[in-house]
């Protein structure tokens, strides 16, 4: 069953016109599961809609460190305590936590019951709560435990992004930038017309639903990631690598302004190896180095940056670290190998372009 994307301005709405069709649920089978956070600037917006008047409320506590077995039990305690049925269904209300946590609990609990996402982060919103990955981190890994369970419906609303601080503005928009160098010409054309500073929400909206589009388009091509979804990859060999050593010096990278900076390093692999355009490379560039931090890591760091990325679970060999990469905007090629004097040098233009 294809997942069915909602964008709307009235999540409330949105949410009862998407429980409608379901005559069976009875009051009381409705859980809404999110964190701190959510709850006081999000669930708000929720409080005109009918069918959530009668919803169980979950809240776990917010940020990646809670994204843990313990919330986890919490959440199967209170749906076994609050007499959740196999007819029950779970709302996640929040960031890439809460529909990762969410998603495993609902596609657990009673062998799985149907869940419905409203992601309340632009990062969550284009990534995390689309394409049924679900899980918690484990013994110090990040999304060990999981798997792969669409939510039923996904209610993707601007209305949570306009007051998005401008830092989660950045970090989402990273996935938005890898989506439309996945897709086209057009959509790198379109992404990079934004102004970050003073965003338009009409622009954001329709840059949005086109952004999300691309990753169900390669969600339902290759739904558990045995071939083309590693396009979904691109960035985020460089982008984990910069997000561990940054983890390691205690001074944490925004997922997304990693994946920014890594799309860099991965375009010049790609110009190097593919030939791709360097009038669009120099462009993406530009637009990371005029709105993205600048990364901190110097010639020194390159060993250790090679070595994380050797060690990701998404590195399939011991030898050589595998990176996607592209021809073109949207002409995809996964599974390319590269040696660590190739990526020492795309480190070295990556830090040239982007000032650093
Ligand atoms: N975040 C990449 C994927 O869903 O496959």
């Amino acid at each position: 069953m294809k997942q069915a994307l909602i964008f709307t301005s009235d999540p409330a709405k949105a949410l009862d016109e998407a429980l409608a069709a379901e005559e069976n649920r009875h009051p009381g089978s409705l859980f809404i599961l999110t964190d701190e956070n959510s709850a006081r600037c999000c669930l708000p917006l929720l409080k005109e809609s009918r069918a959530a008047a009668d919803a169980k409320i979950i809240t776990i506590g917010a940020g990646d460190s809670n994204k843990n077995i313990r919330s986890l039990e919490e959440v199967w305690t209170t749906l076994t305590g609050g007499g959740a049925t196999r007819g029950s269904v779970m709302v996640n209300l929040g960031g890439g936590m809460v529909t990762d946590l969410g998603g495993f609990a609902a596609a657990t609990f009673k062998r799985g019951i149907r869940f419905i996402n409203i992601p309340t982060t632009l990062l969550s919103a284009v990534d995390a709560a689309v394409g049924g990955k679900t899980g918690i981190n484990f013994c110090g890994l990040k999304n060990e435990i999981g798997s792969f369970r669409e939510a039923e419906t996904v209610i993707i609303s601007a209305a949570f992004y306009s007051t998005l601080p401008y830092g989660e503005l950045l970090s989402g928009y990273g996935e938005v930038l890898k989506h439309a160098l996945i897709d086209s010409p057009e959509a790198v054309a379109e992404a990079l017309k934004i102004n970050l500073q003073e965003v338009c929400l009409t622009q954001l909206e329709g840059i949005l639903q086109r952004s999300v589009r691309v990753k169900q388009r390669i969600v339902a091509e290759d739904p558990f990631e045995h071939g083309i979804r590693r396009a979904l990859n691109l960035g985020h060999t460089a982008a984990h690598a910069f997000e561990a050593l940054a983890m390691e010096r205690r001074r944490p990278l925004a997922h997304g302004i990693a994946v920014a900076h890594g799309l860099v390093t991965d375009l010049v692999m790609s110009h190097l190896r593919l030939g791709f355009p360097s009038d669009t490379l120099h462009q993406v560039a530009s637009f990371v180095r005029d709105n993205y931090p600048a990364p901190e890591f110097t010639c020194k760091e390159y060993g250790a940056l090679t070595d994380f990325m050797r060690h990701d679970k998404k590195n399939r060999s011991a030898d050589a670290i595998n990176f996607t990469l592209l021809s073109a905007p949207g002409e995809i090629k996964i599974d390319c190998l590269a040696t660590d004097t190739e990526i020492s040098a795309a480190l070295d233009i990556t830090r040239d372009l982007l000032g650093c």
